[in-house]
Formats: structure tokens, sequence, C-alpha cells
């Protein structure tokens, strides 16, 4: 055997290796999952992926490719993640609320906590027509926007295992209210005025909003949409006082009962 015809022979064996503890690492995470959802435990403790990144970082202080197996690392992780994830959810979560009762940061959170997929649908909508949502009110008007989400939700159908962050008009149609559901489990975030004020004073991507930027115009048009948000939502979240992290868990908490 020449040495070339060796070496190779070993790298095989190495990947044998790698792919044998995958193999095992993942199943053994999924068996971790079960446990935790029968316990009712919680799922995400990114203190511990912090010491885990900790260990290794000691573990492997001298070695020379010591970036490129974290980086491979990482990738396992995520793709950890991923796996108890769709364990949890077969449907899609989709989120609903006020303008900025905090829709667009917790999907953000879900995506770096869970490694989930996230579509934003005010984003899609602005890329898709290539102008921000506010010139799209002001060329085209409320009513083609309004069509637009439409559009999109019905599209969104045939993603499974995804969150989709709705604009906040979005459940004022009846029949976006039915294709949500039909796929997905609706979670409405609830702030109080006062918050919300805070959260959209320094923003202008919001027409509605625009020159109406105060406690009385959003509670007005909050209780306007009051009724159709409670309608639409399977869980409402109250997101006053609480962090990105306590948002996320009580969304995963409720969801992965079902
Ligand atoms: C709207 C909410 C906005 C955006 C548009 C209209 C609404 O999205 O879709 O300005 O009618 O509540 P956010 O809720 O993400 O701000």
């Amino acid at each position: 055997m020449s040495k070339l015809d060796y070496l190779r022979e070993n790298l095989e064996m190495c990947d044998e290796i790698i792919l044998d503890a995958l193999c095992m690492r993942y199943r053994v995470m999924e068996d971790i999952t079960t446990y935790k959802r029968r316990k009712d435990l919680p799922i995400v403790l990114p203190e511990l992926d912090e010491q885990k990144r900790e260990h290794l970082r000691s573990r492997l202080k001298n070695n020379r490719h010591m970036d490129n197996i974290l980086d491979v690392f990482e990738n396992i992780l995520l793709n950890s993640k991923k796996i108890q994830f769709n364990q949890l959810f077969n449907y899609n979560i989709v989120l609903i609320g006020f303008m900025g009762s905090g829709k667009s940061t917790i999907s953000r959170a879900l995506s770096k906590v869970f490694a989930m997929d996230v579509i934003e649908m005010d984003q899609v909508i602005a890329e898709r027509e290539g102008m921000s949502i506010s010139e799209i009110f002001e060329v085209h008007g409320e009513e083609y926007f309004r069509n637009l989400e439409t559009k999109l939700l019905r599209e969104l159908q045939s993603r499974k295992g995804v969150v989709i962050s709705c604009g906040g008009g979005v459940p004022m149609r009846e029949e976006n209210v039915v294709e949500m559901k039909k796929n997905g489990k609706v979670i409405l975030l609830t702030a109080k005025p006062e918050t919300i004020l805070e959260r959209v004073r320094s923003s202008h991507e919001r027409p509605l909003l625009e020159n109406n930027k105060n406690v009385d115009f959003i509670s007005d048009l909050m209780e306007k949409r009051r009724i159709k948000y409670e309608a639409a939502a399977d869980i409402t979240i109250h997101t006053d006082g609480k962090s990105e992290f306590e948002i996320c868990e009580e969304i995963i908490g409720h969801a992965k009962k079902d």
C-alpha cells in the first residue's frame, strides 16, 4: 500500500468516527428533548451552550486548528437546535400583535436561540415591491398593501416549521386568520400603549403611526383591533417587563405542549 493510500484510509476512518459520533449525538439530543418535554423542563439553556464553548476552547487551546474546529462545532450545535425544533413543532409559529409589540424582536431571538427560520412579512413584501412599506402606502395605497399581505400569507402555507412574523394589520382580515390557522399556532404579543410608544418612537417605517405617535392614538387603534387580535390568537403573551429570552421560553413552553 502506498503512503497516500494509507493516509487516505486513515482519513476515511476519521470520517466514520465523526459520522457515528454525530448520529449518536443527535439521537441523544432527541432523547433529551423528549425527556424535557415530558417533565416540562426548560428546553433552552443558553448558559449550557456557553459552558460547552468555554470547555472546547480550553481543551483546544494548543491546537493550531482550534478556530476551524470551533467553527464546525458551532454548526453541530446549530443543527442540534434544528433537530430539537423539528421534534417540538411540526407547524408554523405565527406571531401577531400591534405595531411595536415585539414580533420582529422575538422572531429574531427565536431564530438565534432555536435556529428557526423566520419570515418577516413586511420585509418580504418590501423586497418584492422594491420599496419600503411607507412608499407602498404612498404610491399604491393601503388596500394594495393589504392584498399583498393576503397573497403572501397564502403562499406561506406551503412552509412548515417556520416563524412567521406578521405585520400588525394582518389579523384584521378574516381570510388571513383562516390562512394562518391552517398550519400555524397563532401567538399574540401584547404591550401597554406606553411601551408601544417607546418602541416605535424613533421608527419612520410605520405609515399609520407616522403623525400619530401618542398614547391616545395608539390606545384607540389598539382597542379597535383588540377583538380581532384576540379572536385570532391561540395564545396571548404580555411582553411588558419581560426579557426577550423569557418571552421565547413562554412561546416554546406553550407551543411544545401539543
Ligand atoms: C401595520 C403594521 C406594520 C406594517 C404596516 C401596517 C398595521 O407592521 O405592516 O405599517 O396595520 O398595524 P409591524 O406591526 O411589524 O410594525
